[in-house]
C-alpha cells in the first residue's frame, strides 16, 4: 500500500513581528495534531522555519486527503487562539478563509506531498523557507535534476542518466492550476528559460524519467493571489527523496551553498540572498535574509527517524557569512533598482497610490519651434 508524506505550513502569528512562533504556540499546534491524528497518521514532526510552523506527516490517505488537510487546518485554528491569548503578531496570518472546504489548498496554507512505494530505504530532505516564495527553489531543483556540473550522478547513475521531468506552474494563473511538463536534458533550454522568471513560473514537482517515480515536491501557492492583497510572503516547503534513482543527499543541498537572491526579504518586497540555516531558526537582519532549513530524516513503514539538521553543519557556517555580506551589500542601495521588488511584485498597495498620484502631476514638454 502506498504511503503518502505530506507537509503543510502556515504562519499563524509570531513573537516581536516576524520573528518566530512562541513555544506555547508550537505546542499547541503539536497538541491539536497528536490528538485528531490518531488512527490517521502513521507519524508525524512539528517544526519551525522563521515564523511558519510546519506540519510533517505520513500517512496512507494519499495526496490531497480531506481528513489530513483538515487535521492540519485544525492544528492551525487552535494555534491561532493560543496565538491571540499571548497577542502574537499576525495570528493567524496565514488562514485566509473561514472555514474548511476539503482541501487546503488556495485557503493560505502550503503543501507539499509525495504519494509513493516507499524503498527499502527511504531517505527524504525537507526544506522549509521564510521570507520568500516558491520560486526560490527553482535554481537550487534546476541544479540538482538538470546540471552535471552541479550533480555528477547525472553522468554517472544510469537511472539518473536518463532525466527528469519538471513539472512547472504558472502562478500566476488563478483561475486554477495552469501547468506545463518538460523533460531534461532533452527541453534544457525550454526548463531555462521559465525558470528563469521564479514569480510566475515555478518547479511544482520532479519525477525520475527512468521509473515515473516522484522526486520532488514543492508547494506552489501565492498568497496574493488568494487573498487579493499582500498577507505576507508565500514562504514554502519541499520535499526531495534522494539516493538511489535520484540525486545523492549532497547533490541535492551543494546549490544552497550559492546563496542565491530571491524575493523576500522586508515587508516581501525586496530581493535578499537565501541563508542555509539550523532549523528552528527565527529571522533577523531586515526582516531576513530569507532563510531555508532542510532536515534529513530517513522513512521506514511510514515512521520518520530523528530529523537531522543539515545546514547546521560547521560548512554552512562560511556560507553563511558570505550570504550576511552579499545581504548587506545589496542593502546598502535601498530602494534603487535591483533590491526591491519590481513594481508588480511589490506586496504593498501604498506606492501604487502614490504613483498614480504622481503620474497626474507629470506633463510634456512643449518643444520650442524653431523662427
Ligand atoms: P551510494 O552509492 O551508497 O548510494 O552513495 C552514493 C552517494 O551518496 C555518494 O555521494
Ligand atoms: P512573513 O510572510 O514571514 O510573515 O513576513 C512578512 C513580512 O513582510 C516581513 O517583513
Ligand atoms: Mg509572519
Ligand atoms: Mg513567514
Amino acid at each position: 500500500m502506498k504511503m503518502t508524506l505530506s507537509v503543510i505550513k502556515a504562519d499563524i502569528g509570531s513573537i516581536g513581528g516576524h520573528i518566530a512562533p512562541s513555544h506555547a504556540l508550537l505546542e499547541s499546534v503539536r497538541a491539536r495534531v497528536k490528538q485528531q491524528g490518531e488512527g490517521l497518521l502513521v507519524d508525524h514532526r512539528v517544526t519551525h522555519t522563521g515564523d511558519d510552523i510546519a506540519i510533517l506527516m505520513t500517512h496512507r490517505c494519499g495526496a490531497g486527503d480531506a481528513r489530513i488537510h483538515k487535521l492540519a487546518w485544525d492544528a492551525f485554528v487552535a494555534g491561532t487562539a493560543v496565538a491571540r491569548e499571548q497577542g502574537l503578531y499576525g495570528a493567524g496570518q496565514d488562514l485566509l478563509k473561514d472555514a474548511f472546504s476539503g482541501n487546503v489548498k488556495g485557503m493560505g496554507p502550503a503543501v507539499a506531498e509525495i504519494e509513493m512505494d516507499e524503498r527499502p530505504s527511504e531517505p527524504v530532505l525537507f526544506f522549509a523557507a521564510d521570507k520568500t516564495d516558491p520560486g526560490a527553489f527553482n535554481l537550487p531543483l534546476y541544479l540538482a535534476f538538470a546540471d552535471p556540473m552541479s550533480t555528477p550522478g547525472l553522468l554517472l547513475s544510469p537511472a539518473m542518466s536518463q532525466g527528469f521531468r519538471f513539472t512547472i506552474m504558472d502562478v500566476n494563473h488563478t483561475e486554477g492550476d495552469r501547468v506545463i511538463t518538460l523533460e531534461a536534458p532533452q527541453q534544457l533550454y525550454e526548463i531555462a528559460a521559465l525558470l528563469r522568471d521564479p514569480e510566475r513560473y515555478v518547479v511544482e514537482s520532479v519525477h525520475s524519467r527512468a521509473t515515473g517515480e516522484q522526486a520532488a515536491a514543492v508547494a506552489t501557492s501565492r498568497l496574493h493571489n488568494i487573498a487579493g492583497k499582500y498577507t505576507g510572503k508565500d514562504d514554502p516547503v519541499m520535499l526531495v527523496r534522494t539516493q538511489m534513482n535520484f540525486p545523492a543527499t549532497g547533490e541535492v543541498l551543494a546549490p544552497f551553498a550559492i546563496g542565491h537572491f530571491v524575493a523576500g526579504g522586508m515587508r516581501g518586497s525586496h530581493n535578499m540572498p537565501l541563508m542555509p540555516v539550523p532549523q528552528n531558526t527565527g529571522t533577523s537582519y531586515f526582516d531576513g535574509p530569507p532563510l531555508v532549513s532542510c532536515a534529513a530524516l530517513s522513512v521506514h513503514g511510514g515512521r520518520l527517524t530523528e530529523l537531522l539538521d543539515c545546514f547546521a553543519h560547521p560548512f554552512w557556517d562560511e556560507v553563511r557569512h558570505r550570504v550576511a555580506a552579499k545581504a548587506m551589500d545589496m542593502r546598502a542601495q535601498g530602494f534603487v533598482g535591483a533590491a526591491m521588488l519590481p513594481m508588480s511584485e511589490l506586496e504593498y498597495t501604498g506606492i501604487t497610490r502614490l504613483m498614480e498620484v504622481l503620474d497626474g502631476r507629470f506633463q510634456v514638454r512643449r518643444e520650442k519651434t524653431a523662427g
